[in-house]
């Protein structure tokens, strides 16, 4: 192929892939994987109206959203619905109770939460940046407080993002997200 032939498809293909990245359908939303606890953000951000910053600790402060460590949930459930057969097995976990042949004598064993919402490692996201812009929780993952399990509801996908940022006047270079 000649350079001449290369300059007129190159920028056409570049134009084509771009086109699909904004438009295709995501692959992802209703993603609601079950977890190895059915946690119930109703019962704890809706009907309790626990500040989701109590168990997502570092939200407004680093790229990562944490999810809580069991001694959070214990807080509560030390003695709180302690006969709830969720809480039981959950109380066994952070003792670490032999019993459960799950776990280790004496030594808690953390919850494995099964990631919800996971962005490929070439994507560069940061949440306390949107935090800290006023962005809420409910633009990206909907209404968290209503789900008795949390699922995927935006696509997240390239498009998404690009729109949001193109309307709020945020840095749209590539570099932004791909670093
Ligand atoms: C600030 C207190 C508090 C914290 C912290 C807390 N919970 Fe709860 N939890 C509650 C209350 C209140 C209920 C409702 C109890 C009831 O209805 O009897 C509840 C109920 C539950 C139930 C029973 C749900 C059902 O269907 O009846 C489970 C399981 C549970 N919580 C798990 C957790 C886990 C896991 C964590 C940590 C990630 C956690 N909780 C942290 C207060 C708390
Ligand atoms: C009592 C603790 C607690 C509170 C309060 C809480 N969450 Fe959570 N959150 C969890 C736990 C535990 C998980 C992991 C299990 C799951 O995905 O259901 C989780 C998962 C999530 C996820 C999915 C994470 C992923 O893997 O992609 C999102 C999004 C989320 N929470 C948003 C919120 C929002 C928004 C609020 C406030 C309206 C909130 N949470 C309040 C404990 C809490
Ligand atoms: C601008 C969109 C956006 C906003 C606003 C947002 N999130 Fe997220 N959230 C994401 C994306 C994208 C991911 C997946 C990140 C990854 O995989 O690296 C995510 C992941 C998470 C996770 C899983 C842990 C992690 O960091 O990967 C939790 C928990 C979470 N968000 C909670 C929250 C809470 C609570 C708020 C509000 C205080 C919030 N998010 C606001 C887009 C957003
Ligand atoms: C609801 C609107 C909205 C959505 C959706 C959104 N963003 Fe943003 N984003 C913003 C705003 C507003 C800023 C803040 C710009 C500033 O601080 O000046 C920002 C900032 C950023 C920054 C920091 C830029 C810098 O120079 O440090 C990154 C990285 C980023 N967003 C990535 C993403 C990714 C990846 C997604 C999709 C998963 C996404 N954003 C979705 C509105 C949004
Ligand atoms: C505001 C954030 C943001 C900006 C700016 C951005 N991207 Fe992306 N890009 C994403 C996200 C998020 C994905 C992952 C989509 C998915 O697979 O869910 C992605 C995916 C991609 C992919 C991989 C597609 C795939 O399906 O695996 C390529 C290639 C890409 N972007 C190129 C670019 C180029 C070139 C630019 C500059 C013109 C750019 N991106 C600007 C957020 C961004």
């Amino acid at each position: 192929m000649n350079i001449q032939a290369l300059k007129v498809t190159v920028p056409i293909i570049g134009v084509v892939v771009l086109a699909y990245l904004i438009f295709s359908p995501s692959r992802y939303v209703g993603y609601a994987p079950t977890q190895p606890l059915p946690f119930n953000h109703k019962i704890h951000a809706g009907d309790n109206k626990m500040d989701c910053r109590y168990c997502h600790t570092s939200v407004e402060t680093s790229a990562h959203a944490s999810v809580p460590p069991t001694a959070t949930c214990m807080n509560c459930h030390t003695n709180v619905a302690t006969t709830q057969k969720d809480v039981k097995w959950l109380t066994k976990q952070y003792d670490g109770e032999k019993t459960t042949g799950n776990s280790i004598e004496g030594k808690g064993r953390p919850v494995r939460w099964i990631k919800v919402h996971d962005q490929p490692d070439f994507v560069y996201f940061n949440h306390s940046r949107h935090i800290s812009r006023g962005v809420d929780c409910s633009k990206c993952h909907g209404n968290v407080a209503e789900m008795v399990k949390v699922k995927q509801v935006e696509s997240l996908n390239m498009g998404y993002c690009v729109n949001c940022h193109r309307e709020n006047n945020a840095p749209n270079d590539c570099s932004t997200c791909h670093r």
